[in-house]
C-alpha cells in the first residue's frame, strides 16, 4: 500500500507517524522524501531522518508541511480520548495535494474483544466520515489470520486507506 501512496505523492517532506522498526522510514528515504519518523519508542536512529521521539498527542504537527503521511498500523493507538483532536491537528499539517495513508482495525479485529485494550476500531463509514474532507483513491477491507509482533497468530480485520487532501484546511 505505501508503494502506491508514493506513487502518487509529491516528493518532500513525510512523515511516517508511528515509525516502528523504521522499515516504511527507510522505503521513503530511499524514494527520496525527507523523513520525520514520529514514536513514543524508537529503538534505533537512522541517518537523514529527524527522529521524533514524542507521543502523538504530545507532537507539535506543523502546519500543511507534508506531501505523505504514512500511518501503518498506527491510527489505532492514537489515545482515544485525544483521537479527534489528534486526527485533526495530523490531517492538518498535510499539505494541499498531499496523500495520506495507513490503515485502521475493523471491529472485527481480535483485539477488540480485550474491551479495556486502548486501541480504537472503526467501521467502514465512520473512516469514510473521518475522510470527508479528503478524495478517497483507495480504500480496502482485509481479513486474515496472521502472526503479531508477538508471534502469536490471531485474526486481523483491517481497513487500509489511501486518500488525497484536495481542499485547503
Ligand atoms: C504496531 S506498531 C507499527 C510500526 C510500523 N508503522 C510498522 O508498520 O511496522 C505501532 C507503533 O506506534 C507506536 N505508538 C503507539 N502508540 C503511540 C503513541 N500514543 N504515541 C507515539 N507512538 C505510539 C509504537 O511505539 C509502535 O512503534
Amino acid at each position: 500500500m505505501l508503494i502506491k501512496a508514493v506513487e502518487y505523492a509529491e516528493k518532500g517532506r513525510a512523515l511516517d507517524f508511528g515509525a516502528g522498526g523504521l522499515r516504511d522510514t527507510r522505503y521513503l528515504l530511499s524514494k527520496g522524501f525527507e523523513v520525520t519518523a514520529l514514536d513514543a519508542h524508537i529503538v534505533k536512529k537512522i541517518e537523514n531522518v529527524n527522529h521524533e521521539i514524542c507521543s502523538f498527542e504530545e507532537f507539535n504537527y506543523p502546519i500543511r508541511e507534508y506531501t505523505l503521511i504514512n500511518g501503518q498500523f498506527a491510527f489505532p493507538f492514537i489515545a482515544k480520548d485525544k483521537f479527534d483532536d489528534v486526527w485533526e491537528r495530523l490531517i492538518q499539517s498535510l499539505r494541499v495535494d498531499g496523500i495520506l495513508s495507513g490503515n485502521f482495525f475493523g471491529l472485527n479485529n481480535a483485539w477488540a474483544q480485550h474491551t479495556n485494550a486502548n486501541i480504537l476500531f472503526h467501521k467502514q463509514d465512520q473512516i469514510e466520515t473521518l475522510l470527508q474532507r479528503f478524495t478517497i483513491l483507495s480504500l480496502v477491507e482485509k481479513e486474515y489470520e496472521r502472526p503479531t509482533a508477538m508471534d502469536e497468530t490471531k485474526h486481523w480485520h483491517v481497513f487500509e486507506i489511501i486518500a488525497k487532501k484536495e481542499l485547503d484546511f
